[in-house]
């Protein structure tokens, strides 16, 4: 076993811990862990854009932004962390400027900004360019402009590591423990700080538009290590994943002009969102899809609807609705590259020629490890931060995003949120010692790895996760039902059963061993579908994301409150609840 020591370390290095790396490094030792290398990691899938009110080519403000984003989240986000969030966004959009990210630009060289579902003018009702896009590679661009910054800071990586437990030491943090992937060695991290950015938990469900790796490894050790988990419930489907391969179709197509239509060939969310249509939230713009499906309007009667960005048929709507806004091919092909080559290469559909077949797929994580503004970990109803160990990005949850996240605001928060983290773990580390490392630290999960490597029962990895993946897309996906939830939360507590006593493992062996590694992440995917699913059966209304058959109305007399799941003792979780900070925006009906 290696034993390392930094001041700060950090786990992940998508947006937030690469934003992160870059503020801490200029200051304290720090190095940062990922199981991938890091420009393959999830924000490079991010397309449409990054939301910042810069106002670049029409009038907005950040107290718009603010609104569109507490609005959105069915008013369960802070609003204190919203106001900042919103403020803080134009500056940091302008530092990846100066980064040297390429962002597409206007005729006259300022930043392009496009619409996107939610963002509106707070006075007219209707959509704002707000989206700040490089083509649909936004993430990409964002990805590798901090990756060489990084660098250039020289910033230690830790490529291919992948980190699988929090060193305590009498209730404190002291490190984590990592695998090397190459070699199979075990490292140990000694640090002062420890910021988790490990990003989302998609492959919890069936259709997503995340990466296999995204299993919610961060999330699932800070919950082992008694780090309660926030608004797990609240998780996103994003309305226009390719149908069946979940993978994203940006909301920028919408943004762009693109419309969706129903088997009839119906602009179906005229019905549901007649203000802003397409481009309303993305918890309305999913529900209605799922129901016109469910009503037999899908195309052929199959579970997906079109996505339709020909310009003839966008320029035909912009023309109905009296906007002067036209587009040709050339134009799609420059906005939406991506979105072409995907649908092109993978399901073999032009779609500048035809529509492309879409269907919900799962996305963003609301919840997740709850922190304050600075990134700093908090662990009870009180705020009660826990030195020494900060989140940020999707893994955790400031809150922000409250019930439902608005496009664009994940980018934003990566970079706002990374960069405080950052800077508040190069404040703490100036003034704190490091806890000492406990004897054996690496103990407990290597007993647990070699458990794994040789696990010879009767049930394969890939079985008792497409198992885990049906129940949660069948129980607790877009609708919920109480009797549903409570059979996911039986069937979930059967498969982890299955998964302490039944898991088989064919490699023995140190090298590359994904088949342990995957099996470990296993292990974290059933903990958090656990969550989800207690957390979403408590909660008896409707909001945002969480939307129950039986219980349709949202409940602010008794459910303006923040869900917090702790691990029992027992291995059981406790549910407990913290208020949400309500400064300005009154809760209202949300009509889009
Ligand atoms: O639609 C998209 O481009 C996704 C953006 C986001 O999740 O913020």
């Amino acid at each position: 076993m290696k034993v390392h020591q930094f001041d700060a370390v950090i786990v992940g290095a998508g947006g937030a811990g690469l934003m992160a790396a870059l503020y801490a490094s200029r200051e304290i030792k720090t190095a940062v862990i990922s199981k991938l290398y890091p420009t393959r990691s999830h924000t490079g899938a991010a397309q449409g854009g990054i939301g910042a009110a810069l106002g670049n080519h029409e009038e907005d403000h950040w107290e718009w932004h603010a609104f569109d984003t507490v609005k959105g989240s069915d008013y369960l986000a802070d609003q204190d962390a919203v106001d900042l969030f919103c403020q803080e966004a134009i500056e940091a959009v302008i530092e990846l400027e100066h980064m040297g990210l390429p962002f597409d630009r206007t005729p006259e060289g300022k930043i392009s900004q496009r619409p996107f579902g939610g963002h509106t003018n707070n006075e007219t009702g209707r959509p704002v360019r707000r989206a700040c896009h490089a083509a649909d590679r936004t993430g990409h661009m964002i990805l590798q402009t901090l990756y060489q910054q990084c660098i250039k800071n020289n910033v230690n990586f830790f490529d291919e590591f992948h980190v699988v437990d929090l060193i305590m030491n009498d209730g404190r943090p002291a490190g984590v423990v990592a695998v090397e992937i190459g070699t199979g060695e075990v490292h140990v991290f000694h640090a002062k700080a420890i910021l988790f950015a490990t990003g989302g938990w998609g492959k919890v469900w069936q259709i997503t538009s995340n990466a296999h790796t995204l299993t919610g490894d961060g999330n699932a050790i800070l919950f082992r290590r008694g780090i309660p988990l926030e608004d797990m419930e609240f998780f996103q489907f994003h309305p226009t994943g390719i149908y069946r391969l979940g993978i994203l179709i940006t909301e920028g197509v919408r943004g762009e002009g693109g419309v969706l239509l129903n088997d009839k060939g119906e602009r179906f969310m005229e019905r549901y969102a007649p203000s802003i249509k397409d481009l309303a939230s993305r918890d309305v713009v999913s529900r209605a899809i799922y129901l016109e499906i469910k009503e037999g309007r899908g195309i052929n009667g199959k579970g997906y609807v079109h996505l339709d960005i020909r310009p003839e048929t966008v320029n035909k709507y912009f023309a109905e609705e009296g906007s002067d806004r036209r587009i040709d091919r050339e134009y799609v092909e420059s906005k939406l590259p991506d979105i072409l080559d995907f649908c092109r290469t993978y399901i073999g559909i032009d779609p500048v020629e035809e529509p492309m077949p879409v269907q919900p797929t799962a996305h963003y994580g609301m919840g997740g490890i709850p922190t304050n503004i600075h990134g700093e970990v908090v662990i009870d109803e009180n705020n009660t931060v826990l030195p020494g160990l900060y989140a940020a990005g999707e893994c955790a949850c400031v809150s922000v995003h409250g019930a439902n996240r608005l496009g664009t605001n994940s980018l934003t928060d990566l970079i706002v949120f990374g960069r405080r983290g950052g800077q508040a773990m190069v404040e703490y580390c100036k003034q704190a010692d490091f806890v000492p490392l406990p004897e054996n630290p690496a103990g407990e999960v290597e007993a647990e790895l070699e458990r794994l490597r040789n696990a010879s029962g009767k049930t394969r990895v890939a079985d008792l996760r497409a198992e885990m993946q049906e129940v949660m897309s069948d129980y607790v996906g877009v609708f919920r039902l109480e009797e549903g939830m409570a059979k996911a939360v039986e069937e979930i507590r059967e498969l982890k059963e299955r998964y302490a006593t039944d898991l088989h493992v064919d490699d023995r062996g140190n090298v590359f061993n994904y088949d342990l590694l995957e099996a470990w992440e296993l292990g974290a995917l059933l903990d958090i579908a656990e969550v989800t699913a207690v957390s979403a059966l408590a909660r008896k209304e409707s909001r945002g994301a969480h939307s129950r058959d039986d219980y349709p109305k949202r409940d602010d007399v008794n459910w303006l409150k923040h869900t917090l799941a702790y691990q029992k003792p027992d291995g059981g979780i406790e549910l407990k609840y913290k208020p949400v900070v309500i400064t300005k925006y009154q809760p209202k009906e949300r009509v889009y």
